[in-house]
């Protein structure tokens, strides 16, 4: 073999290996370069709670592209639907179903629908939620009680019923949507760091309990995301880019700038994968740093 075959065998062979889309043989390389696509999840049932939009959403998309068969819940049955039918397109398997996370029936419904249709539960992303931005002394009953049955009811709810199936099947992964709010309160956001304080405490408690079944749980504490979560309604997308703009180095320290929805799933994937199979009971910031502290602003002067 010359020294030019050696040289076309390895680009072909370092092609291969990098799941190079084309590369042709007629001297001039010319790779589209697409990195193969990963399949952690090939035939796995996963289901998430809250997917008819934000994280929820890109993280069901990013689970159906890697081979999962996600089963996902959300009230909005229009988005629910269109979340499912852009899976489908996009040759994943996704299964909606509507179902109100505060609502015992509708949630072991939901659980055991999709358990039943896809053989089990492998993963589980207990991610609805809402938010809260209201001063204590002026935050209704109703509304307190509307965020804690939300986003600790629910998730009980979600894990409670999740967890039946995978006593039985001996596995399981559990990833839940506290917050960085949990570890960063704000003057009017204290129903919902109480909320996100209490999924980490539910995470801690069922690791050790369902650590010797072989379920692992974790906690996911995002940053602020650009999602509807925080985009007022009805803003123009270039009004909005430019609130992103000065938003991140006024309020996030560390990587100055807001998650995209995609940055969150991405990191969820990873906690529900196999590269992390002795972490269970953690409380994971994806956040830019938030969490991590403050920069030292000196008054003038001094
Ligand atoms: N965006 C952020 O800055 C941020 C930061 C930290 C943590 N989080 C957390 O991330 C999670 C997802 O929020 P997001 O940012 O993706 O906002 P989002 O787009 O508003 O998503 C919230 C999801 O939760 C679902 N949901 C809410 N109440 C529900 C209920 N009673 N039953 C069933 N589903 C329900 C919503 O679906 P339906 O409305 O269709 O029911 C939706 O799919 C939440 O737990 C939130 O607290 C968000």
């Amino acid at each position: 073999m010359n020294a030019q075959d050696t040289t076309r065998r390895s680009l072909l062979g370092g092609a291969a290996a990098l799941g190079l889309a084309s590369l042709t043989l007629d001297g001039t390389a010319r790779a589209a370069a697409r990195p193969r696509a990963r399949r952690r999840f090939d035939g796995m049932s996963v289901l998430i709670t809250g997917a008819t939009s934000g994280i929820g959403e890109a993280t069901a998309k990013a689970f159906a592209a890697e081979g999962a068969r996600v089963g996902f819940c959300g009230r909005r049955v229009s988005l629910g639907r269109r979340v499912e039918h852009e899976i489908r397109e996009a040759g994943g398997d996704a299964t909606y179903m509507r179902a109100d996370v505060r609502e015992p029936e509708q949630i072991r419904a939901f659980v055991d629908r999709m358990a039943d249709r896809h053989g089990g539960i492998d993963i589980a992303f207990n991610n609805a939620g809402v938010g809260s931005g209201k001063l204590l002394h002026e935050l209704t009953v109703s509304e307190w009680d509307d965020v804690q049955s939300t986003n600790v009811r629910g998730v009980f709810l979600a894990l409670k019923y999740e967890v039946e199936h995978m006593l039985k099947a001996g596995h399981g992964v559990i990833v839940c949507t506290s917050s960085s709010a949990a570890e960063q309160a704000r003057p009017n956001g204290g129903a919902y760091t109480a909320s996100k304080r209490a999924v980490q405490g539910i995470v801690k408690s069922a690791a050790l309990a369902y650590g010797p079944h072989g379920i692992r749980v974790n906690a996911i504490l995002p940053g602020t995301t650009d999602t509807a979560f925080v985009r007022p309604p009805g803003i123009p997308d270039a009004d909005w880019a430019a609130y992103k703009k000065a938003f991140g180095p006024l309020n996030i320290d560390g990587l100055e700038r807001m998650a995209e929805p995609q940055e969150i799933a991405r990191a969820v994937l990873a906690l529900a994968s196999d590269d992390f199979p002795y972490m269970t009971g953690a409380s994971v910031a994806v956040d830019g740093g938030s969490t991590a502290g403050r920069k030292m602003v000196r008054p003038a002067g001094a």
